[in-house]
């Protein structure tokens, strides 16, 4: 009978067969030891001379890393494994003979390693990234499923910009042009207005040219949008999210989490309340940390690290600059010089993982905006409407998968957080 090797625990003393990749291979003498993946786990495999024919024994001696192989035997309960269970092996058969399998166990640089990265996803530390990743997305998908969201997806092709016009990537529509999407906010936006709370959760684009450990050209990002909400309510909803997100990710990859050496200790920390700080309170506190920065310009990612490093939980940056942020931000009726948006800085020098905030819901307001921005305003009469008919305040934020994921199993650089990254030298595998 056929089984994974992650049920091998409910075969115990019975035969099966498993089908996988040889991970690795250690013989002595009368015994060779398997190491036999099949993506559930990985279980060993042992090859006793006197309990197979001669043939099997060769071949299991033999077979290359990487191979595609079948094995039969006896489970065997062994508490020295870590995974509990071994097998007592009766016969192997090689599917697929590998030769020259290219990542060994020796150091690889990741120039060579992203060039491989089809095989890469193969190993152990890439294995537990992306189980982190797919439980990310399973976390923020049953936040909002579970507190009345609508999913409502967001096209990919777009008329015009919504998070600037210097990092679109254009192609070709027909006998017309179209831009990737950046984020799908604008289309959350009415969504909100038909669903009352909404979100989406797609790939979005940015054609950044900058090489840094926070960018990739795709990435996916999650976006709820809430009608008949404010600035401090978006910032209690992403607060409330966050915590949920990483309390129930670090509950159910415990063990991937400890394989990539994460400190889990300063994730239990990410608890309510986070604190709340102006970017002009965040302007003193770089001063007083000789990191100055002039009223307008935005936070880099250095600044980013010294801010979060001053807390042992997520920071958030609320009321940047009105000029250096997007069209569609709200003034704040205290200071106009300032908009009602927030970032979310995570800790540890992770920098920004939410951006979000409160919307222009003014229909002459928004109108001037656009002009300013130099953005089309044909491309934008749909999304006017929206403050034509039925206009309320409204708020939202978009997270980047990859940062909650570089963050969460503490990596350097995003691009070991997505199957297959895209960046400004990297478009294959
Ligand atoms: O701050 P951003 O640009 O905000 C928006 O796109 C809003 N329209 C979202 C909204 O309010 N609905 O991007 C949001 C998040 C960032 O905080 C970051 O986590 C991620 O998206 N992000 C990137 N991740 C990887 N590579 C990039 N190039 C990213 N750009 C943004
Ligand atoms: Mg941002």
């Amino acid at each position: 009978m056929r089984v994974w090797v992650e049920d091998v625990h409910r075969h115990v003393e019975s035969e099966v067969t498993l089908r996988g990749w040889l991970y690795g291979r250690r013989s002595s003498g009368k015994l060779h030891f398997l190491q036999l993946r099949d993506g559930t786990g990985t279980i060993q495999c042992v090859v006793f001379v006197k309990d197979v024919a001669p043939e099997v024994f060769e071949r299991a001696g033999h077979v290359a890393q990487e191979s595609s192989i079948e094995v039969t035997g006896t489970v065997r309960a062994d508490a020295r494994s870590p995974l509990g269970f071994e097998l007592a092996v009766k016969d192997v058969r090689v599917v697929q003979e590998a030769t020259d399998y290219p990542i060994t166990p020796k150091e690889h640089g990741p120039a060579f390693l992203l060039d491989h990265r089809h095989l890469w996803l193969r190993s152990s530390r890439q294995h537990a990234i992306m189980r982190v990743r797919a439980s990310v997305v399973r976390a923020c998908r049953d936040y909002f499923d579970s507190r009345g969201f609508t999913l409502i997806d967001a096209p990919i092709f777009t008329p015009a910009a919504c998070e600037g016009t210097t990092t679109l990537f254009e192609v070709g529509y027909f006998d017309d042009k179209a831009y990737l999407t950046q984020s799908g906010q604008l289309y959350m936006e009415a969504a909100a207005m038909a669903f009352g709370k909404a979100y989406c959760f797609g790939p979005t684009f940015r054609a950044e040219k900058s090489k840094t450990r926070r960018h990739l050209t795709e990435f996916w990002m999650i976006e709820p949008e809430v009608a008949f909400a404010d600035l401090d309510d978006d910032m209690a909803l992403a607060e409330d999210f966050l915590v949920e997100v990483v309390g129930r990710v670090v509950g159910e990859r415990a063990a991937e989490l400890a394989l990539l050496e994460r400190d889990t200790t300063l994730l239990a920390k990410v608890q309510k309340p986070f604190p709340r700080v102006s970017y002009e309170e965040a302007l003193a506190l770089l001063a007083s940390k000789d990191k100055p920065v002039a009223f307008g310009d935005d936070l880099g990612a250095d600044e980013e690290t010294v801010l979060s490093e001053q807390f042992d939980r997520p920071v958030m940056v609320h009321r940047y600059p009105a000029a250096s942020k997007a069209f569609y931000m709200k003034q704040d009726p205290a200071d106009a010089r300032l908009a009602l948006c927030v970032d979310v800085l995570a800790p540890e020098g992770y920098g920004e993982i939410i951006g979000g905030g409160q919307r222009e819901d003014d229909l002459a307001a928004l109108e001037a905006r656009i002009q300013a921005h130099g953005l089309p305003e044909e491309a934008f009469r749909w999304y006017l409407d929206l403050r034509r008919y039925g206009s309320v305040p409204h708020a939202g934020f978009g997270m980047g998968i990859e940062r909650m994921v570089a963050w969460l199993c503490g990596l350097h650089h995003v691009r070991e957080t997505i199957p297959f990254p895209r960046m400004l030298e990297r478009l294959t595998p």
